[in-house]
Formats: C-alpha cells, structure tokens, sequence
C-alpha cells in the first residue's frame, strides 16, 4: 500500500529517493516523506500530507541543498493508523531524533507497545503503528545485548513485532548503512554499481540498475555503498533470490500520454501477446514455474478462484472456460471471503490465486489457508517474485509489464488470458481435450490482441459518449454468460474512477428487483453475446433491452459487428469485433474501460491515482 525507498551510493540520496518516491506514488498518496543522513551525525527529516508535489515544494522552500547526503530514505502513504496529516506522514523518529523508520503494513501488537513505551515515559508523536518502532529501535541501540549494532537492533525488534510489515531504518551514526526488514510486505533491493537500493518494488530504482534482489520472508538486509548482507531474524546469514528485471525504465513512463491509465489501456494488445508468448511448446501448454506433477493436476476434483476487485472478476471469466473445458467443478469466491467461510478443500482441490501485485493480503492469506488445508495453489501473478506466487505450488505470470494506473486495465485482461492457459493447461493434463483443440483453443487466444487492437478504434466514439453521460448520477450495467462478469468489472471502473454509482447486474436478473432502479434517462450500458455463438442468450438480451427502453433509459449497447438485430435498441451503439464466446470479454471490457476513464476525465479527476484507493493493499 505504501512506497518505500531507500538509497546508499555516490549520488545525492535525495535526488534519487524524490524519483523513486515519484514512480512510487501510485501505491499511496496520501502523505509522502524523506530522511536524508548527511554523513556529520545528523538526520535530516521533512514530510508533509497531501501528494508527492506538496513535499518537494517544502523541500524547494527549506532549500534542498540543506538535504546534502548520500544515504537516505522516503515514503509515500496510503494511511491505516491515523488519519493523513502531517504528523502521522513517515519517516518517524524516535525521541532523540537519531533514528529514523519508514514502514508498509500493520503492526498488530501497536496498541501493547505503545502502552509499554508510554509506561517508560516516551511520548509518542502520532497517531501511527510504526512510531513504537522507531522507538524500540533507538532504545536496543542504546543499550543492552544490541548495543552500538544498527542491524542486530532492527532484528531484534522485528522478533518483536506481529502483523505485515517492510521496515527501513537509518541512524545518525551509522551514515553508511540502511537497514531494511520484511515480514509478507513487498521489498526488493536494487544492486548497482557503487551504490544499492531498498524498495517497495522495482519501479523505484529501475532508471538506475536492473538487477534486482528478492528480499525473502522474515529477512534483514544491509545496504551500503559496496554491497549487501542478507540475514534473517535470527541473525543467521540467509539467502535471496537475484534476479534481473524484464522491463526498462520507458515502460514505468507515461509515454506521452496525460495518464498512465490512458497508456495501459492502449497497451493490451502487448500485455495479451506477452501473456501469451512462449506458453505453447511442441503442441503443449505450459505454465512458468510448476512445483506440481501432471498426476497432481489429473487428480484435482475441484477448482477455487480466489481474488479481489478486478482480479476477481477475471476468476468470474475464467469459471465458463474451465467448467467447459475441463468438466471440473469451479467456485469463484472473494479472497477476503475465503478463508473465513470454511471452504472444503483438501489435496485434491485446486486454488488459483488471482493477483496483479502479488501482494494483496486477502489473497495472500486465502493461499495460505489453502495450503494449510493441503489444497494445490496455483498463482496467477503479474509480479515477478512476489510474496504469493513464492507461497505458491505452480505459478504462470502476466507479462503485462507494469500498471501504475491505480484502476486494472491491462493486468486485468492478461488475468483472464492467463486463467484460459490454466484452463487449457488441465483439460491438457486431464484428456478432457484432445492436443489438436487445445491447439485450436490457444490459436483463437493467439488472435485476440489483434481484436482488442481494433477494439481500441472506438476509442473515440465512446469518449464522446463519455462526455454525453458524465452528468448522470448512476449507470448500469448488464450482461449475460461471460458479459456478466464483464459488466460487473465495467461498474466498477466506474465507480473507482468516477466516483459514480453504477452496478453491474446479470440481465437475466432485472425482473427480480433492478428493473425498479430504471428511469427516464438513466445510462444502461449492455453486453451483447454474438448473434451467432450465443442465439438464445441474445434474443434473451433483446427482450431485456426493450424492456429498459420502455421504461425511458438510455440504452448504450457493446455489440458483435454486424449484429443487425440489436441496432433498433440501442440509443449508442459500440460495435466491437467478433470473437468466440469465451474470448469475448477480452474485447467487451475495452470500451468500458474508457468510457469510465472518460467520463472521471470530464468530471476533473486525476484516473491514476482515485481518492482512497491504492495500488496493492497489503492489508487485511
Ligand atoms: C480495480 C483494481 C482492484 C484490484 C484488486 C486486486 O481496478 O485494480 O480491484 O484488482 O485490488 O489487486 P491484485 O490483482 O494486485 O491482487
């Protein structure tokens, strides 16, 4: 949630610590900090609330050259305890001013800290979980067993503590050295020459080094200006996983476009073709890491999707396909649902773990209440490394490259692209399809980023009608088949970025209840099924189209091209390239997509960086 970096090498850590922090920004924005050690003994602090923009104007007000200093450290926020202001923004320091902490995560055990810092006579400045470290870091300095020893104080605080977290910690008299600690909350180090790095992800560092360093669970790692030292809690030398990362500082770019969201929407087609690259072999699928024998997947009798918000949607997708293709029963639930609703699941039972970041810790926790269970876990992941595919059994990436749009767009159409390898990748594995249509199935996939390619053609026909409806106060959505969960991710793109109420129904459900929310005007967006894939299904949808136009809305239509029956009905009509049934969502989610963007556009809001939200959430 939050976005940490930290940096000791040959530059001016402030330099290189604001540009982490602004390619950072997307995972919290609500307050954004810097600490920088001038090498003389003395930590220099400055954070305000607000965005990134409103620290660095502090910084050119208190004059940067005061910031001097090779090591140093920053934070942008996505606020859990206390509300975003001034003094709850990071870094916090203890008492003498001599440490100083950023932080992403809870920590658990705050409240029993802080009563026992409080009981020693500290007083605590903020509202916040992590100031209680900053504080037990200085007093193991101070004295004791860890006296004099920056590294062995963070672990031993770090045995301390419960909950999530990433922690990077510096001293005024230890100027040469960070110290950074993770427990399930992201952090890579980045390895340069003459200089090395501390992060929440790779973007803050990748202008400067692609090699990269996976910080694994319940490790500390050292930072100075010639390397880095690995240990974990206990001290014990320990190891992380080096890799280098597949993407070049112009993918973390806007690219001239005004947003990143814009350009990731453009950006499909890439992100499809590379989900897709090098996934078929010699007439098979394959995945990217599987620590699972073809044995495992012909036994698995049952199938769980879970995930959250978009990601969660791609499970809703991918159910249709893996039901059809592989005759296995497939449940699609809410990761933050899962594991306290008691699923049934044992060895035979498959858990896909949907997640862009990797990170999200409903997630997260659903994997490891699988495992637990003795259940399989799959991961689908976008995030080279991250914490739930390392917990996972097999794991396949989306190439999508990185989304710093906080709004899914591009991960969430490789997420479903993906959840169809998996799907093909069992009805190989189970015989439920022989190699030549699991061949015709990857094929069709191979063609959809050339339709979504023609998909984003409309783009300019639907930002008008953006335009036309960005007055209203509601909008909704409906589909059928694989169109329902499309409808569902188009509400709530809408919602995120628009901050519009707008939800997303089964059409076959409108007679139930949503009927009564039409009225005069009112935008309903519909997902067509093709004529020809889905005849049943579209006559179904034609009657509920003419149904709502009877009653005054305003019926936006995404339809096949050529679907002539559907024409009388519709107010805007989207026309969208034909495809089979099951791809369809692939190219029905564009338009919605933009027509959401659009529509947060003309209402004056910033679509990369919506209020309240943030990019991954770390948090339960
Ligand atoms: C919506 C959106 C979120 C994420 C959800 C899961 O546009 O971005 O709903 O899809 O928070 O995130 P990941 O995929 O990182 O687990």
């Amino acid at each position: 949630m939050c976005g940490i970096v930290g940096y000791v090498g040959h530059r001016q850590a402030l330099d290189v610590v604001l540009g982490g922090l602004r390619r950072l920004e997307y995972r919290g924005y609500d307050s954004a900090g810097v600490a920088v050690l001038d090498g003389a003994g003395a930590l220099r602090v400055q954070r305000k609330a607000g965005r990134l923009a409103n620290l660095e104007a502090q910084l050119d007000a208190d004059g940067r050259q005061t910031f001097a200093g090779t090591a140093g450290m920053g934070h942008t926020r996505w606020a859990t305890h206390g509300p975003p202001v001034d003094r709850n923004s990071h870094p916090h320091r203890d008492a003498s001013n001599t440490v100083a902490v950023v932080h992403n995560g809870i920590i658990e055990n705050f409240a029993e800290l802080r009563t026992e810092l409080e009981a020693e006579g500290v007083e605590l400045a903020s509202d916040t979980d992590t100031e209680t470290t900053a504080h037990l870091i200085a007093a193991a300095y101070a004295t004791g067993e860890t006296a004099g020893d920056l590294p062995a104080s963070v672990r031993a605080v770090c045995r301390r503590l419960e909950g999530a977290f990433t922690l990077v910690v510096t001293h005024a008299g230890v100027p040469d050295q960070i110290v950074a600690a993770r427990r399930s909350s992201p952090l890579v180090i980045g390895v340069g020459d003459g200089e090395h790095f501390v992060a929440s992800d790779v973007a803050a560092f990748i202008e400067h080094t692609r090699e990269a360093v996976e910080l694994g669970q319940d490790q500390v790692v050292v930072i100075s200006r010639d390397g880095y030292e690995v240990t974990d809690f206990a001290g014990e030398p320990a190891q992380a996983k080096p890799f280098t990362v597949d993407w070049d500082l112009s993918a973390a770019e806007k690219g001239g476009h005004d947003y990143f969201m814009l350009k990731e929407i453009e950006e499909q087609p890439d992100a499809l073709a590379n989900t897709l690259r090098g996934h078929f072999h010699n007439g098979r699928i394959t995945l990217d890491e599987q620590r699972l024998a073809d044995q495992d997947l012909r036994d698995i009798d049952k199938v769980f999707v879970v995930a959250c918000g978009s990601a969660y949607h791609s499970g809703l997708v991918a159910k249709y396909a893996i039901e059809h293709w592989c005759r296995l029963p497939v449940e699609v639930e809410l990761a933050s649902e899962f594991r306290y609703r008691d699923p049934v699941l044992d060895r035979d039972t498959l858990v896909v773990a949907v997640s862009q970041s990797g990170e999200t810790m409903d997630t997260l926790e659903a994997v490891r209440h699988a495992r637990e269970q003795k259940a399989r876990v799959l991961a689908v992941c976008n995030t080279n490394g991250a914490q739930i595919p390392r917990e996972s059994d097999a794991v396949l990436y989306t190439h999508a490259g990185p989304e710093i749009g906080v709004a899914s767009t591009k991960a969430f159409l490789a997420q479903i692209a993906a959840n169809y390898l998996v799907g093909l990748a069992l009805a190989q594995a189970r015989g439920t399809k022989y190699p030549d249509e699991v061949a015709r199935e990857f094929a069709e996939l191979a063609n959809t980023p050339a339709a979504v390619q023609k998909t984003l053609a409309t783009s300019e026909q639907v930002r008008a009608l953006g335009r036309e409806i960005a007055d209203s106060k509601a909008v909704l959505f409906l589909g059928r088949h694989v169109g329902f969960p499309v409808a569902l991710e188009g509400a709530l793109k809408l919602k995120e970025l628009a901050y519009m109420h707008a939800e997303g129904f089964a059409a076959g459900e409108l007679k139930h209840g949503p009927i009564a929310l039409i009225e005069q005007d009112l935008p309903v967006v519909i997902v067509m099924p093709s004529p020809k894939g889905r005849a049943v299904l579209h006559s179904k949808l034609v009657s509920n189209i003419s149904e709502i136009q009877a009653r005054g809305a305003r019926t936006i239509v995404i339809a096949e091209e050529g679907d002539d029956a559907v024409r009388p009905y519709a107010d805007s009509l989207i026309e969208i390239p034909a495809t089979s049934t099951l791809l369809q969502p692939l190219v029905a989610t564009v338009p919605l997509q933009i027509l959401a963007a659009e529509i947060a556009r003309s209402r004056g809001y910033d679509i990369d960086k919506p209020r309240n939200l943030a990019k991954s959430v770390t948090v339960e």
